[in-house]
């Protein structure tokens, strides 16, 4: 059985301290959170564990999860360098979409072994989420040694590990591209429906309306990619439509509109006739 500690008792560093002890091939050893109360729940609700008062106070383990917030995550690793209580042969890892390894610089010259791991999931309710994780990716990066370490890890807790690039910035291309399909997702969706507003369609019907074509879209790009299930008037070639459309969206839509646009007209590739007149169309301000 290996051993799991946790600094930073929150909602994700329950939830995955929680599933690794269901799990039977982890057991957690020590946790320690800037508040003794949180530490002190987080150990009563996992039902297992040792609540450190000191980062010093923490056992040895084989796996140490630093799941503080992202602006924390430098500072503990110094803390921890400083103090030296992380046991030789032992792998260190974090947790955050855009922050990398390289945040355990000052540990791994102490020959500690060090990753970043993300899990693509959101940890709203630890009670809920430990029920919900089965089958979640979950980005690694880092030491050849951390990354099998946590390659295991993640398999035992329910997740699907997948390996990123530990070159600069890849770290970061992959929590933009997250931030993108799931952020921008939304604030399409936000677009969309103050435009069927414009329309005087009821808010219900609107959402339905968004929601199901959206949710039908991503099925086909599911199933066929991006460029194949492209749809519409630019990928058609019909200008006289677009036109339109921008005489009749509201401000807010404007430039996203013409911004996605002129990214739909890259996408269409050889399946646009005439780029270059959809382009102006895309750029011509009315008045
Ligand atoms: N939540 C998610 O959905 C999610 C998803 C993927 C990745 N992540 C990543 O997971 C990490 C944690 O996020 P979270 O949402 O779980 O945050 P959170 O709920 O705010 O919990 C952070 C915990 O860290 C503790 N803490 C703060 N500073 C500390 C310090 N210097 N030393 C020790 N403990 C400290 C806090 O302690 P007290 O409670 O004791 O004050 C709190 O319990 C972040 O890197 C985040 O990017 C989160």
């Amino acid at each position: 059985m290996l051993t799991l500690n946790l600094i930073g008792a929150g909602r994700l560093g329950k939830s995955i301290a929680q599933l690794a002890q269901q799990s039977g091939q982890y057991r957690l050893a020590g946790i320690y959170s800037r508040s003794l109360a949180s530490s002190t729940a987080a150990c009563e609700w996992i039902g297992a564990g040792q609540v450190a008062a000191q980062l010093t106070d923490l056992p040895p383990a084989d796996l140490w999860l630093i799941a503080v917030p992202d602006g924390a995550i430098a500072n503990v690793a110094a803390e921890l360098a400083q103090a030296g209580v992380v046991n030789a042969g032992a792998v260190v890892f974090h947790a955050s979409g855009a922050l990398a390894s390289d945040q355990f610089t000052p540990l791994a010259a102490q020959g500690v072994s060090a990753a970043s791991w993300h899990p693509a999931f959101s940890f709203a309710e630890p009670a809920r989420a430990v029920h919900t994780f089965a089958g979640t990716l979950c980005a690694l990066e880092g030491d050849a040694q951390a990354v099998t370490a946590l390659s295991d890890f993640s398999a035992a807790i329910g997740g699907q590990p997948f390996a990123l690039s530990s070159d600069a910035g890849a770290k970061v291309a992959y929590h933009a591209a997250l931030s993108m399909a799931a952020n921008y997702l939304v604030t399409l969706s936000d677009l969309a429906l103050q435009t069927t507003a414009k329309a005087g369609i009821a808010p219900e019907v609107a959402q339905q309306l968004v929601c199901s074509l959206m949710r039908q879209t991503l099925a086909n790009v599911e199933s066929i990619g991006p460029y194949a299930a492209l749809t519409g008037p630019i990928v058609r070639g019909d200008a006289a439509t677009v036109a339109q459309h921008l005489a009749a969206l509201p401000n807010s839509a404007q430039a996203p509109y013409r911004a996605l646009g002129s990214a739909t007209v890259a996408l269409a590739g050889k399946r646009l006739a005439n780029p270059a007149a959809m382009r102006q169309t895309l750029q011509r301000k009315e008045g």
